[in-house]
């Protein structure tokens, strides 16, 4: 058989951006992994992930809707609910963990409110899928942010509630495992009072200027200083903070979060 002369179209690959346990985000092909850009901060990570500032209204309800992030396909709760155990089990055996739960402890005999009634999260991210139509992978993340909030869960014994757009259907069984109820935009933000625990890692600037003045009683997140608004600046004059040890596993999953505790005058 003669071989044919002419050129065969490159089929094109679908590329993926794969942070790693650095903070390097690759962008990647079944073949190829190229370092692309180094976040070393939680702001540029913000900034480059799901930022919704640009689909936002600063506090109206016009949000643009964020799709559900995509898991692998055959994926199934019992592989996720691994991997969640997995994490959890690297999440419990850190420095961040131990300095958190002792700050906790600690925290029911300061004069700031010992009472949390409701843990709300804002903004976890996908602990199974793939954001921005298959491109960028921050399953890691939010697999660990979602480990700290089941053991900040587990200690106060509260009602938990969880809210982001691109929870898909296996994140919200994953987190029903864990009894967080998946609420949608904006039942979260309304939820919040002066007795809940705020667990907002990475959230963004715009959902943090709606909530904080809310006056949570402890916020676990941030970091929510040197951000040019008034609204964060208000909210931390009448807060302790404790900065979160580095996580070693995944040093950009908490990078410089804190958690903050409101002072009663
Ligand atoms: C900057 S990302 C942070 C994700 C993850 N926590 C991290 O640290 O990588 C902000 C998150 O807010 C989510 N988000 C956008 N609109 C939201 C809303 N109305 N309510 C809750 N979360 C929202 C996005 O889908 C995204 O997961």
């Amino acid at each position: 058989m003669p071989h044919s002369s002419r050129k065969k179209k490159p089929i094109p690959q679908k590329r993926l951006q794969v942070t790693d346990d650095h903070g390097w985000t690759h962008v990647t092909t079944t073949r190829h992994a190229r370092r692309a850009v180094h976040q070393n901060n939680a702001n540029a990570n913000a900034n480059n992930t799901n930022n919704t500032d640009a689909n936002t209204d600063n506090g109206n309800e016009a949000e643009i809707k964020l799709p559900p992030a995509e898991p692998p396909r055959g994926l199934t709760l019992t592989e996720l609910t691994e991997q969640f155990a997995f994490h959890r089990a690297r999440w419990e055996s850190s420095a961040t963990y131990a300095a958190v739960r002792r700050e906790l402890e600690n925290h029911q005999h300061h004069t700031a409110p010992a009472d949390i009634t409701s843990i709300i999260c804002i903004g976890l991210g996908s602990p199974s899928g793939f954001l921005r139509g298959g491109w960028v992978d921050r399953r890691s993340v939010s697999m660990y942010q979602l480990a700290a909030l089941a053991t900040v869960s587990d200690f106060f014994e509260v009602n938990v509630c969880a809210q982001d757009p691109v929870f898909n259907t296996l994140d919200k069984q994953l987190l029903e495992t864990l009894s967080i109820r998946a609420v949608d935009h904006p039942a979260a933000f309304e939820l919040v009072n002066e007795s809940s625990l705020l667990f907002c890692p990475g959230a963004e600037k715009s959902h943090l200027e709606r909530l904080l003045p809310r006056s949570p009683a402890l916020v676990f997140g941030g970091p929510l200083e040197s951000t040019d608004s008034i609204v964060l600046d208000t909210f931390l004059q009448g807060v302790g903070s404790l900065k979160l040890p580095v996580f070693e596993e995944l040093e950009h999953a908490f990078w410089n979060m804190r958690l903050y505790w409101r002072i009663n005058e």
